[in-house]
């Protein structure tokens, strides 16, 4: 397994390009399956989970092609399977989500179960309850979901909890389903916003886009012409550069992104310290070589703080100035990296959900394993500011969803090396 070496020190300066919204691409990925013509979709991110979802569609006999910009073309005439597999919903939950498009263009899907995952259960009741209740006949056997159904019909869904894949899922199955379906308690983020404004453009009839109430008039048909679409740019990747340049003193430019997708991110930063400037693809940060004030966070559903941005504020609240309290409320089981920052001299004290940080004057570097996405994300950025090496373990988490990480760390002057196993 590959490894990161970086070497903590050095006041991150320079300009970056955000990448395509990992986010918001799995799922478009997914809706790809809805259209009758073939799609084009671009600023997808070079990442694994990517690769790992294109595999799932090949496998199932969908045809794609993609140029060197990472602009993808899918056919989905040429399917001839509606299984999504063990090996590859284990390793990429958001497989769950070529269910709802299977469903309800094809009438039948076969989707293994994700399992238990390293940030809490995750279980995907409501998207199969959701699809019970327009009509879907579902059976789980053999660790599958096995759904069938002629065609989906609309209907009133509340959703017991927001969910962002189970909205996504639920709204991709309503946009091919009999009459209209209306989703209350919907998930609003940014990348849910997308995929819906996709489907518009794919000649699904869906209002009240980006807001909790969704509702969708079926149509029979998506996708009679070739569809272009960008990815959104990706707000999560856009928060970790900003964290990364902020613990470390530093100054970051970071291009085609969009400032209004993180509010809440932003506001924590200038409590932190941070002076930000923003256009309207752009984001300046510049801590003019002060050390950061631990801030207190409490991670929510969209447009409050994101459970995404959690791991990185710990990383940053450990070097901090005063004491920073975390709570996660989204998940449980996500303060994996706790026990990692620790092992660098960090001191956090985990209480439930809520991790208490009392910022020290100095990290160390330590052979640390990276344990989920997120949580690899925050031991960079801490290696960044640890008194000599760090060695991150695992790193195939951190390519899951970040593109060419160490490419652009060091293009910010960090001193960062891949070492392959
Ligand atoms: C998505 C994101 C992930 C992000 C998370 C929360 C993708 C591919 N992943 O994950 O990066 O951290 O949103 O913003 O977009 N739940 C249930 N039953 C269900 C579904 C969810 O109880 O059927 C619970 C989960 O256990 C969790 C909460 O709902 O406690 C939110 O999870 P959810 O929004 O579904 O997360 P994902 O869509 O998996």
């Amino acid at each position: 397994m590959d490894k990161l070496i970086i070497t903590g020190g050095a006041r991150l300066d320079g300009e970056l390009r955000i990448s395509g919204a990992k986010n918001a691409a799995l799922p478009i990925l997914a809706a790809t399956l809805l259209s009758h013509a073939p799609v084009r979709i671009g600023n997808v991110p070079h990442l694994h989970d990517i690769t790992t979802t294109m595999e799932l569609l090949g496998r199932m006999g969908v045809d794609l092609t993609v140029d060197e910009k990472m602009n993808i073309q899918v056919d989905s005439s040429t399917i001839n399977s509606f299984v999504a597999p063990y090996e590859l919903v284990r390793t990429m939950r958001a497989s769950i989500l070529v269910l709802g498009p299977l469903l309800a263009r094809f009438g039948e899907a076969h989707v293994s179960l994700p399992g238990g995952c390293a940030i809490g259960s995750r279980p995907v009741d409501i998207h199969i309850n959701g699809l019970i209740q327009m009509g879907a006949d579902i059976n789980l056997e053999g660790g599958f979901i096995h759904a069938k159904a002629k065609r989906l019909k609309g209907c009133r869904l509340v959703l017991e909890q927001i969910t962002v894949t189970g909205t996504e899922n639920l709204l991709m199955a309503a946009v091919l389903a009999e009459g209209t379906t209306i989703m209350e308690n919907a998930a609003k983020e940014p990348e849910v916003t997308d995929l819906a404004h996709f489907l518009n453009k794919m000649g699904a009839k869906i209002i009240g886009i980006g807001t909790d109430g969704l509702t969708s008039e079926g149509v029979e048909k998506l996708g009679e012409t070739t569809v272009h679409y960008d990815i959104l740019p990706d707000r999560i990747e856009t928060g970790t550069y900003l964290c990364a340049a902020a613990i470390t003193g530093g100054r970051v430019k970071l291009k085609d992104t969009r400032p209004d997708l993180l509010d809440a991110v932003l506001a924590k930063l200038v409590e932190a310290g941070a002076e930000i400037t923003t256009g309207e693809d752009w984001i300046e940060l510049n801590m003019h070589g002060k050390r950061p004030k631990a801030v207190s966070i409490r991670t929510l559903p969209y447009p409050a703080f994101p459970t995404d941005m959690q791991a990185q504020f710990c990383a940053m609240n450990a070097i901090a100035e005063g004491v920073g309290v975390v709570t996660e409320t989204v998940f449980e089981n996500r303060f994996m990296h706790v026990n990692e920052l620790q092992r660098m001299g960090a001191e956090i004290r985990l209480e439930s959900n809520t991790a208490i940080c009392t910022g020290v004057n100095k990290l160390t570097g330590a052979p640390v394993m990276a344990t989920d996405l997120r949580a690899s994300a925050s031991l960079v950025i801490a290696a960044l500011v640890a008194e000599g090496d760090t060695i991150v373990d695992r790193i195939y988490h951190i390519d899951r969803g970040y593109d060419h990480i160490e490419e652009k760390l060091s293009q910010l002057g960090a001193t960062i090396r891949r070492v392959p196993k």
